[in-house]
């Protein structure tokens, strides 16, 4: 790392290093490097099996690196329990939308305030149904009859009422009709205009990169290429192999 690199992590809100991650005696993620600036919708894109789910739950805990350092506000997060860094500001929408499927909306809204203050569970509740109307309109219905958008819109207000800094999202798209893929994306979008620190995993290149300042391309465990969301839109590898031409 030269000193440039070090001065631009030290900005950075979450900064990762050299991180190498094994499954038993799979080498999943091989000395992987990327940062997240305060304001920056951040995405990381690639195939199927190339290792984002795996970076996204090795910065919340879920995981461990053997090797390197993630630093998240400037602390030294490799060695935090999951359960802390919630408590930190950063949040975890995890990959298939796991909700509490028994409870309603509401209740699982509740559940994502477990680190907050009982005083801000109703202003959190309001935030969440102000982004998403959906919710609202159907906040004692059991999650488990949600549609899969709604249950998407769901798990992103559940993790926003930890009042994340930094909101960490698992293929937000994975298996919703073109029609809802827009319609969350819009809200990724608002969510970042209204001052949302995102990093965003997505096997979605096209609209990941419409949306992203920055973005990693990852392939079998590396990151491969890094540029501005613009620059990756029209890159000829990442056309080739992402984008369909
Ligand atoms: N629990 C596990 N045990 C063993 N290998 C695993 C495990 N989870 C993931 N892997 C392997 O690690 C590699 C990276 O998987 P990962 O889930 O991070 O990929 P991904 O980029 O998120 O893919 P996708 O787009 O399909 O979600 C793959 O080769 C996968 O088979
Ligand atoms: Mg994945």
């Amino acid at each position: 790392m030269s000193n440039e690199d070090r001065a631009t992590n030290a900005e950075a809100m979450l900064s990762v290093y050299n991180i190498n991650v094994w499954y038993g005696a799979i080498h999943a993620i091989k000395s992987v490097s990327f940062d997240v600036r305060e304001g920056e919708i951040v995405a990381l894109i690639g195939a199927n099996g190339a290792g984002k789910s795996t970076t996204l739950k090795t910065v919340s805990g879920l995981l461990r690196s053997q090797t390197g350092s993630i630093t998240f506000l400037g602390d030294d997060i490799m060695h935090t329990p999951a359960d802390k860094l919630v408590g930190r500001g950063l949040a975890q929408v995890p990959e298939g939308r796991r909700v509490f499927l028994e409870m309603s909306v509401e209740e699982n809204l509740e559940m994502g305030a477990y680190t907050q203050p009982k005083t801000s569970v109703a202003p959190g509740i309001a935030r969440v149904y102000d982004a998403f109307p959906r919710l609202k309109e159907r906040r004692r219905q059991v999650a488990g009859t949600l549609s899969g958008g709604e249950q998407q819109m769901l798990a992103m207000g559940r993790a926003l009422m930890s009042n994340p800094k930094l909101l960490m999202l698992d293929e937000p798209s994975m298996g919703l009709a073109p029609i809802l893929i827009e319609q969350i994306f819009q809200i990724i979008e608002d969510l970042h205009r209204s001052g949302s620190t995102i990093l965003l995993v997505e096997q979605n290149a096209q609209m990941a990169l419409s949306i992203a300042t920055r973005a990693y391309v990852m392939e079998t465990g590396k990151v491969t290429l890094t540029g501005t969301g613009a620059e990756l839109l029209v890159n000829d590898d990442v056309r080739r192999a992402y984008l369909g031409g």
